[in-house]
């Protein structure tokens, strides 16, 4: 195999050396060719463009495959647990079981936030977005935490910003979630584990005690671990490019929650579930919907469907269908929605649009209808998505800085004006 690919410009060879992953995966190393040659590379939306070596997460978006830190999804989906795979991810190995009893403790120790955070949340209005105030909230720490501003701190103190934000982020999410109902906080409970607790901390009511059910435990649980990674997706890149200008670790992650906002990235689940309901009313004519993402004129698409880099399969979505229909059969739920995703899934598979773009069904198509059945309101889907991301940016943040990665700056090529005079007010038309 070569160990240079070769580029030649008016007249002149310049050697680009390879470099190959441990999974075969090559790709050549332009960083010196500007240097060199004057030339640098285009590639918008960074559709083919690796901005990193990472031994985090493998994925092959041909196959259909996802693995963390080597280890199939669907083994992590169905033999572990998410405080274990934010383990896994975070530090590299799967933890044994006294490594992970210590880190569940320490999650537990850190779970309460300051009060004054109450304070914060109260500003906001009801009808806040909950993506809005969690990246708010999560600025908010650096200023209780002001010496993780400190880039070059030891590792064990980033390592109690990491137990800090993994503890701290389900709680604020639960509380900012009660504060906008106007309801009193609930208060972490350290008998419980960490997605019942969160769920707890949720649902609870000063009237109610809520019982949290396993069923929906566990199904949340493999949500978020479905959910820890995804290698250099956009709020991944995110936080990745704003923790490379040494930017603190919870302004990096605040970063990472606002890329994902997007309803092309992690906003979609939200998405999903509103297009499902508008086909509902709409009568349910799926082809109409299909047909209007079919429309080069119409800006709609089908949420939930098509991904940067699966082209033949989500492994995601395969686990959460099967996942969506075991759990509204346990829960004994009948969500209308998910009989419309099934529909219109079908007819999109058998489309020519949709089967020459390589369009299937991602992530959110099925993520939704499951929080949906287990009483998860739809505006919090997408805040669901940061909690599981969570592990995965702060795994890529770390290995970011352990490499000490220089700061992300791209380059462009400029094509407006070229030098012009200035012109005073009363000469321009
Ligand atoms: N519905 C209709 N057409 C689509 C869709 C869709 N959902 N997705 C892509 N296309 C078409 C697109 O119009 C284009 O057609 P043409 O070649 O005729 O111009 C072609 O497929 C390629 O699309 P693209 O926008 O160039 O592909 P991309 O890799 O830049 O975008 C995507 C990937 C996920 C942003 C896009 O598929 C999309 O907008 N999907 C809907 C939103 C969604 O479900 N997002 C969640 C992604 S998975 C969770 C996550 O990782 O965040």
């Amino acid at each position: 195999m070569s160990e240079y690919a070769e580029l030649k410009v008016d007249g002149n060879v310049y050697k680009l050396p390879i470099i190959e992953g441990t999974e075969q995966e090559r790709g050549f190393d332009i960083s010196k060719l500007r240097e060199e040659s004057g030339l640098i590379t285009v590639d918008t939306g960074y559709k083919n463009t690796g901005s990193t070596q990472s031994s985090i997460t493998f994925l092959d978006g041909e196959k259909g495959i996802l693995r963390y830190r080597g280890y199939p999804i669907e083994q992590l989906a169905d033999k572990s647990t998410f405080l274990e795979v934010a383990f896994l991810l975070i530090y590299g190995e799967l933890p044994n079981s006294q490594e992970l009893y210590a880190f569940k403790a320490r999650v537990k120790k850190h779970q309460l936030v300051h009060e004054d955070m109450k304070q914060i949340m109260l500003g906001f209005p009801s009808k806040a977005h909950p993506m809005g105030v969690l990246s708010s909230l999560a600025t908010a720490l650096t200023a209780f935490y002001p010496e993780s501003l400190d880039p070059n701190r030891s590792a064990d103190k980033v390592d109690l910003t990491i137990t800090r934000l993994l503890a701290k982020i389900p709680t604020l999410v639960a509380w900012s979630y009660t504060n906008a109902r106007g309801i009193r906080a609930n208060y972490p409970d350290n008998s419980l584990e960490y997605v019942s607790n969160f769920l707890k901390m949720m649902f609870n009511l000063p009237t109610e005690d809520y019982d949290v059910d396993p069923i929906v435990a566990d199904a949340m649980d493999k949500i978020f671990i479905l959910h820890a990674d995804h290698e250099q997706n956009c709020s991944t890149s995110t936080v990745r490019i704003v923790g490379s200008s040494h930017a603190n670790l919870y302004a990096s992650v605040a970063a990472g929650i606002n890329a994902l906002w997007g309803p092309l990235h992690g906003g979609a689940n939200q998405k999903v579930i509103e297009m499902l309901q508008n086909i509902i009313t709409n009568g349910g004519d799926t082809k109409k919907f299909i047909d209007k993402a079919k429309d080069p004129n119409d800006p709609f698409r089908l949420m939930g469907f098509g991904h940067r880099v699966y082209k033949n399969f989500d492994p995601r979505a395969e686990i959460l269908k099967k996942q969506a229909d075991k759990i509204l059969e346990r829960l004994g739920v009948n969500e209308p929605e998910f009989e419309v995703a099934k529909q219109l899934e079908e007819a999109a598979l058998k489309d020519e649009y949709f089967i020459e773009r390589k369009l299937y069904p991602n992530v959110d198509f099925y993520s939704g209808i499951i929080m949906k059945a287990i009483g998860i309101p739809i505006e919090m889907f997408p805040v669901m998505f940061s909690i599981g991301r969570l592990p995965g940016w702060i795994a890529q943040w770390k290995e970011m800085r352990t490499h000490n990665e220089p700061i992300g700056r791209p380059r462009q090529i400029y094509v407006g004006h070229t030098q012009r005079p200035y012109e005073s007010i009363s000469n321009r038309s």
